[in-house]
C-alpha cells in the first residue's frame, strides 16, 4: 500500500476532479499542496454538484482535508467556499479541515496587481484568472508576504503591511490601478483572523504522524505539468511548481512519502488563457469537442481550446512530472468521430522535434506531426471494462500508452463516478 499524488498530464481541466473524488473515497487523508483559488475541480455527488477551488477534494467524501504550505491562500475566497459548501450540506469544521500556518496568503493587491498586469500586456496576456496567484507567489519569494501564522500578531501583520503596501502600491499607481490604505487592509485581516486561525497548525507534524500510522495520503494536484512554471509553455503557465516533486516541498513530507504518481490525461486535449498549442483545432471537430465535452472553464467560465490528444507534450509531462500511470478521462467525447488524429511529434522551422522546446519563438512555431486512426462508431460512454468498449476505442488508448510510454491504469468514461475501468488501483502500487 502507498500514498498517490494526483497531477494533471496536460495544460488543467483534464477531469482531475472524478478521479481524485473517487480515491479520495479510499484515502483517509486529501492533501493540496499548490496552486490557489485558480483551481476548480467540479465533484458530482449523488444529486448534488460541488464547484471547489481551494478545498482539498476528500471532505465531500468525509475525509480530512489538509491545506499545505505550497498553496497560496486567499481568506475571503476560502471562508466563502466554506460557507458556500456548508450551504449545501457538507460539514467543514477544525476537525476535518486543517491549514498550514506557514501558507502564503493572497490579499486584495494581488488580485489588483494581477489583473492590472493583464490588462497592461495587451495582445501579450497570458490568460490569468485574475486571482493575485503570481503576485502572491512573487512575494513568497520576495520573502514580504504574509503568512497564515502572522494573522495571530497584530504587530508581525501592521510592519509587513507597510513593506508589502510600498513594494505593491509603487506598482499599481505606475500602472494607473487604485491604491490600497494600510488601515482598511489590516482592519480587515483582522475581522477575518479568528475564522482562519481556528483551521491553522503545522500540519507537517500531523501529516508525518498520519504517515507513521499507515494512513493513506492522497496528493491532490492543481492545474497541470505544462503549466509548471518551469517544465510548462513558459510565460503562459501558473506560478507554481506543477510536477508531483512539489507535493513533498508543499506539505512539508519527504519525496519518498509522495507514492505513486498518477497523471490526468483528457482523451483529447484543452487549453485556457493564451499560449502555445500546436494540435489545437479551429474548425467544426474543434467546436464539437468543446460542446460534447462541456469545455468551458470551472472558475473563469471561459470557452476552452480543444484539439487532437498530444501524445508528444504528454510523453514530455510524464517524464518532467515523474507519472507511473495514466488516468484518460472523457474518452466518450471521442465517441461517434469517423477519424482521429495523436500528435506524435513537431516540425519546428523544418526540423522534426520530438518534444516542446524553452524558447517561446520555437513553441509558437510548432507545427503538429499527426498519425491518423480509424474512430469507432458505437458507444464507450458509461463503460466500465475494457470489453464494453468497442474494438478501436481500446486500439486508440492502447497507441496512447505506447506513444506516452505510460501505462493507462484508469480510464474514465462518464462524469458518473463509477463508470470508470480500473486497470490497477493506485494505492496497491
Ligand atoms: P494563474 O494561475 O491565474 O496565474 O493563470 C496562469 C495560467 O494558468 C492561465 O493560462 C490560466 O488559464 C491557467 N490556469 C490556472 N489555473 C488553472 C486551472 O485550474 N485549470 C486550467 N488552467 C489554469
Amino acid at each position: 500500500m502507498t500514498n498517490v499524488a494526483v497531477i494533471g498530464a496536460q495544460w488543467g481541466d483534464e477531469g482531475k476532479g472524478k478521479v481524485v473524488d473517487w480515491l479520495a473515497s479510499r484515502a483517509d487523508v486529501v492533501v493540496r499542496y499548490q496552486g490557489g483559488h485558480n483551481a476548480g475541480h467540479t465533484l458530482v455527488v449523488g444529486k448534488e454538484t460541488y464547484k471547489l477551488s481551494l478545498l482539498p477534494s476528500g471532505l465531500v467524501r468525509g475525509k480530512l482535508g489538509v491545506i499545505g504550505n505550497g498553496v497560496v491562500i486567499d481568506p475571503e475566497a476560502l471562508l466563502s467556499e466554506i460557507a458556500r459548501v456548508q450551504a449545501q450540506g457538507l460539514s467543514v469544521t477544525p476537525e476535518t479541515l486543517r491549514i498550514a500556518d506557514n501558507a502564503v496568503l493572497i490579499l486584495p493587491m494581488h488580485g489588483a496587481l494581477d489583473r492590472a498586469r493583464e490588462g497592461a500586456r495587451g495582445d501579450r496576456k497570458i490568460g490569468t484568472t485574475g486571482r493575485g496567484i503570481g503576485p502572491a507567489y512573487e512575494d513568497k519569494v520576495a520573502r514580504r508576504a504574509i503568512r497564515v501564522a502572522d494573522l495571530a500578531e497584530p504587530e508581525t501583520l501592521d510592519a509587513k503591511l507597510d513593506e508589502l503596501l510600498r513594494h505593491h502600491n509603487t506598482l499599481l499607481a505606475s500602472l494607473g490601478a487604485p491604491i490600497f490604505e494600510k488601515a482598511a487592509v489590516l482592519a480587515r485581516l483582522l475581522e477575518l483572523a479568528p475564522s482562519i486561525l481556528q483551521y491553522a497548525e503545522p500540519v507537517w507534524e500531523r501529516l508525518d504522524g498520519l504517515r507513521k500510522g499507515g494512513k493513506r495520503i492522497l496528493f491532490e494536484g492543481a492545474q497541470a505539468v505544462m503549466l509548471d512554471v518551469d517544465h510548462g509553455t513558459y510565460p503562459y503557465v501558473t506560478s507554481s511548481n506543477t510536477v508531483a516533486a512539489t507535493a513533498a516541498s508543499g506539505a512539508g513530507i519527504g519525496p519518498q512519502a509522495v507514492g505513486f504518481v498518477l497523471g490526468i490525461a483528457k482523451a483529447y486535449t484543452t487549453r485556457v488563457g493564451s499560449g502555445p498549442f500546436p494540435s489545437e483545432l479551429h474548425d467544426d471537430i474543434g467546436k464539437g469537442l468543446g460542446a460534447r465535452g462541456h469545455e468551458f472553464g470551472t472558475v473563469t467560465g471561459r470557452p476552452r481550446r480543444c484539439g487532437w490528444f498530444d501524445a508528444a507534450m504528454v510523453r514530455q509531462a510524464v517524464k518532467v512530472g515523474g507519472i507511473q500511470g495514466l488516468a484518460l478521462t472523457k474518452l466518450d467525447v471521442l465517441d461517434g468521430l469517423a477519424e482521429l488524429k495523436i500528435c506524435t511529434g513537431y516540425r519546428i522551422r523544418g526540423e522534426l522535434v520530438s518534444h516542446l522546446p524553452a524558447a517561446p519563438g520555437a513553441q509558437a512555431a510548432a507545427e503538429p506531426i499527426y498519425e491518423t486512426m480509424e474512430g469507432w462508431s458505437g458507444s464507450s460512454r458509461g463503460a466500465k471494462s475494457w470489453a464494453d468498449l468497442p474494438a478501436q476505442a481500446v486500439k486508440y488508448v492502447r497507441r496512447i500508452e505506447e506513444l506516452t510510454e505510460a501505462p493507462v491504469t484508469l480510464v474514465s468514461t462518464s462524469p458518473e463516478r463509477d463508470d470508470t475501468i480500473m486497470v490497477r488501483d493506485p494505492f496497491q502500487d
